[in-house]
C-alpha cells in the first residue's frame, strides 16, 4: 500500500502469541491484557534497548473490548482492564517514542468473540483516530471470505480518508485459498499469508515449509510499504530452544518479515533477548532494498534461504531440520547458494565462527546444529582485496 508507511517491515511487540486472551487480572495480574501489561512492556522496551534497536510499535491484539458496544454503537475498551481508555495508552506510548497498534476484525465478531467492525466501519475508524492509533491489524473471523476482496479495500479507503497515517495489516489472504496478492499488496501494508503460529518448533517448521513451497505466489509483491507476514516471533517463550529461536530470527529477516515479538520482557532469558536484539540481523530484515529473499536449496532436510541486500552482499541462512544428533555438514556449490562465482568475505551473523574468505572457486562448507541455523553475510571482495589475499 502506497501510503508512505511501513517502508521497511514493521517491528514491535504484540500481545497475542504470549498473552493470548488472558482477561482475568485477579488470577493473572502480570499476564492479563491490560493497561498495566502495555505500560510495563513499553518501559522494558525502552530500558533494555528494544526501542533503540527499532522495535517501535507496541500493540494490543484481541480481547481488549467490552463484549457489547455502548448505546450509541461505539466500541468500548474493557472498563476494568483499560480504566483510562485507549487514548491514555496511546499517550503513554507516544511520550516514550512508540507507535500504538490495535487489533480489530472485519467480521461481526473478533476471533475471540468480541464485537467486530462489520456494519460499523466508519464509526470505528473515527474511534481509532480519536484514540491516536497508528496501526490496525484487521483480522477476518466471522465474515464471508468472498466478501474480503471488496471489504478489505473498502476499510482501507476509509482508513486513508480519515487523514491519520495508519499502518494497515490485513489477515485477508490467510482466510482465502487463492488470494489475489496484486490487490492485497495494493491495499495493505502487510498481510498474514497463512496459518497462526503456535509456540513450538513443529509450528515454526510448518510455516517455513509453507513459505518455501508457496514462495513463487507472493515473494514478488513484497517491497517498501507492502510485506508478507509469516506471523509473530516466538523467541523467548516456552516452545523454542535457543538454536530454534536463531532459526526463526534468521529466516524472518530473509523473508523481510515484520519483526513482531510477543514475549514477557520481565522474564525473558538474556540469550533470547540477545537474539532479538542482534543488530546485524535486524539490519538484514530492514534492508532498504526491501526485496524479500527465498528458499533457494532444499535437500536431506537442510535448506538454504538467501536474500540479496542493497549493498550488493547476500544474507544466507543454512537451516538444518534434521533431528538425528550431531551437527550436520552441508557442503554446497555457488549454484546451490544462487550467488555469483566470486570472492567473498564471509561473516557469521551469530558470531559463533571467525570471519573467513570464500571463492572465487570451491564449495562452501558449514556445520549446522540439529534444528539450528548458520547465518552468514557474504560480502563480495573488491578486486584489490582479492589481490592482497591471493
Ligand atoms: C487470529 C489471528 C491471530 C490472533 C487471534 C486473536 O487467530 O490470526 O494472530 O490475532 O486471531 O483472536
Ligand atoms: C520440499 C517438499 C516439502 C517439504 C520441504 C521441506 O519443498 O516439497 O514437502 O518437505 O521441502 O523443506
Amino acid at each position: 500500500l502506497d501510503n508512505g508507511l511501513a517502508l521497511t517491515p514493521p517491528m514491535g511487540w504484540l500481545t497475542w502469541q504470549r498473552f493470548r486472551c488472558i482477561t482475568d487480572c485477579e488470577k493473572y495480574p502480570n499476564e492479563c491484557i491490560s493497561e498495566t501489561l502495555i505500560k510495563r512492556t513499553a518501559d522494558r522496551m525502552v530500558d533494555e534497548g528494544f526501542l533503540e534497536a527499532g522495535y517501535n510499535y507496541v500493540g494490543i491484539d484481541d480481547c481488549w473490548l467490552e463484549k457489547e458496544r455502548d448505546a450509541q454503537g461505539h466500541l468500548v475498551p474493557d472498563r476494568k482492564r483499560f480504566p483510562n481508555g485507549m487514548k491514555a495508552i496511546a499517550d503513554y506510548l507516544h511520550d516514550r517514542g512508540f507507535k500504538f497498534a490495535l487489533y480489530q476484525d472485519y467480521g461481526t465478531k473478533t476471533c475471540m468473540g468480541y464485537p467486530g467492525v462489520l456494519g460499523h466501519e466508519a464509526r470505528d475508524i473515527q474511534s481509532f483516530v480519536n484514540w491516536d492509533v497508528d496501526y490496525i491489524k484487521l483480522d477476518g473471523c466471522y465474515v464471508d471470505k468472498a466478501k474480503m476482496d471488496e471489504g478489505y479495500p473498502y476499510f482501507g479507503k476509509l482508513l486513508n480518508d480519515s487523514g491519520r497515517p495508519i499502518v494497515y495489516s490485513c489477515s485477508w489472504p490467510a482466510y482465502q485459498d487463492n488470494p489475489n496478492y496484486a490487490s492485497i499488496a495494493k491495499h495493505c501494508n502487510l498481510w498474514r499469508n497463512w496459518d497462526d503460529i503456535q509456540d513450538s518448533w513443529s509450528s515454526l517448521s510448518t510455516i517455513m515449509t509453507w513459505f518455501g513451497d508457496h514462495q513463487d505466489e507472493f515473494t514478488k509483491y513484497a517491497g517498501p510499504g507492502r510485506w508478507n507476514d509469516p506471523d509473530m516471533l516466538l523467541i523467548g517463550n516456552f516452545g523454542l530452544s535457543l538454536d530454534q529461536a536463531k532459526v526463526q530470527m534468521a529466516v524472518w529477516s530473509i523473508l523481510a518479515a515484520p519483526l513482531l515479538m510477543s514475549v514477557d520482557l520481565d522474564t525473558i532469558r538474556p540469550e533470547f533477548k540477545e537474539v532479538l536484539l542482534n543488530r546485524d540481523i535486524i539490519d538484514i530484515d530492514q534492508d532498504s532494498f526491501g526485496r524479500q529473499g527465498s528458499r533457494v536449496w532444499n535437500k536431506s532436510k537442510c535448506e538454504i534461504w538467501r536474500r540479496k541486500l542493497s549493498d550488493g552482499s547476500y544474507a544466507l541462512a543454512f537451516v538444518n531440520r534434521r533431528d538425528d544428533g550431531a551437527p550436520y555438514s552441508i557442503k554446497v556449490s555457488f549454484d546451490s547458494m544462487k550467488i555469483p562465482n566470486q570472492a567473498y568475505e564471509v561473516i557469521d551473523l551469530y558470531k559463533e565462527e571467525e570471519e573467513r574468505s570464500f571463492g572465487p572457486e570451491g564449495e562452501f562448507e558449514t556445520r549446522v546444529n540439529p534444528s539450528g541455523v548458520k547465518f552468514y553475510k557474504f560480502i563480495p571482495k573488491k578486486s584489490n582485496e582479492i589481490n592482497r589475499t591471493t
